[in-house]
């Protein structure tokens, strides 16, 4: 497994596994793996001849009054885990490799970019957009893998790769939860025990949600209202958006006849997580 930091090879090690026809699948991430990470490099195995594996906290994606600097950083874990994946290549710049002084171009996405996780943490998805472009650009995936998770990052950079004509095919991979339900994420675990039965709440509201459908209830705002009612069994949890959304464009549907997202955000504590489920 090859561990590179710098662009020029990155660059020249990509550009090689591209003329030998061989496809390049692109699995980017922060880093402090887990399993709904390492469920994305297994597709990307079985879909691709090389897989490549980013690790880059990147910063222009953290507003300033959150966690970059506490992001949980498990580089050598990271790396033994990816190893035994059959990972070929990970690349792990440094901030000042991807972003030199002087930097001074972004990737913004127009619209959609400001709509949930991008109204509560504006700045966020231009972020987002400019790094995976980089990415895009130094290594040049055929294939690139990200996790439903993170729903509306996905609708941005869907809508980026079609304005920009990138020519990477992007591939989205299912939610991957703990036995009680609880969505993977790196930052989980910054909650404490009495915390993460806390955050159990997202995913009981989710599920509540899906029984309302199930038994004919197409209303959003009575969707909403029921999401409301479970996580007021849990008062310390602040809830940051409960939203039914149209999955392609984010905006808000009055009913979801034609299908829909409905997506949680919440501070349990000050940790802000994410949760979602598609109707
Ligand atoms: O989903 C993430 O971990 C990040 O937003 C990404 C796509 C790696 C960009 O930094």
């Amino acid at each position: 497994m090859l561990i590179l930091k710098t662009i020029a090879e990155t660059q020249s090690a990509c550009a090689q596994i591209r003329g030998e026809e061989r496809i390049l699948g692109l699995v980017p991430t922060m880093g402090a793996l887990h399993e709904g990470h390492l469920s994305l490099v297994r597709a990307a195995r079985s879909e691709c001849d090389v897989v490549a594996v980013s690790i880059f906290v990147n910063p222009t994606q953290f507003g300033p009054n959150e966690d970059f600097g506490k992001y949980p950083r498990t580089f050598d874990e990271d790396c033994a885990l990816l190893e035994r994946e059959g990972v070929d290549l990970i690349f792990a710049p440094t901030v000042e490799e991807m972003y030199p002084s002087g930097a001074s171009t972004f990737v913004l996405v127009e619209g959609v970019s400001e709509r949930l996780d991008g109204a509560s943490r504006p700045g966020h998805f231009r972020g987002v957009t400019t790094v995976v472009s980089k990415l895009f650009h130094i290594v040049g995936p055929h294939m690139a893998f990200f996790g439903q998770k993170d729903a509306a990052q996905i609708v941005v950079l869907r809508k980026m790769v079609r304005d920009l004509n990138c020519p990477v095919h992007l591939i989205v991979q299912p939610i991957v939860r703990e036995m009680d339900g609880l969505a993977l994420s790196s930052r989980n675990r910054y909650l404490s025990e009495k915390e993460r039965r806390q955050a159990l709440v997202l995913h009981r509201a989710l599920q509540k949600v899906e029984e309302a459908v199930a038994l004919g209830e197409k209303s959003s705002s009575k969707l909403i209202e029921t999401t409301r009612v479970v996580f007021a069994e849990e008062p310390d949890v602040r809830i940051d958006y409960i939203a039914v959304v149209n999955p392609d464009t984010l905006e808000n549907v009055p009913d979801i006849k034609d299908g829909a997202l409905v997506a949680v955000a919440a501070f349990v504590g000050t940790t802000r997580l994410i949760d979602n489920t598609v109707i």
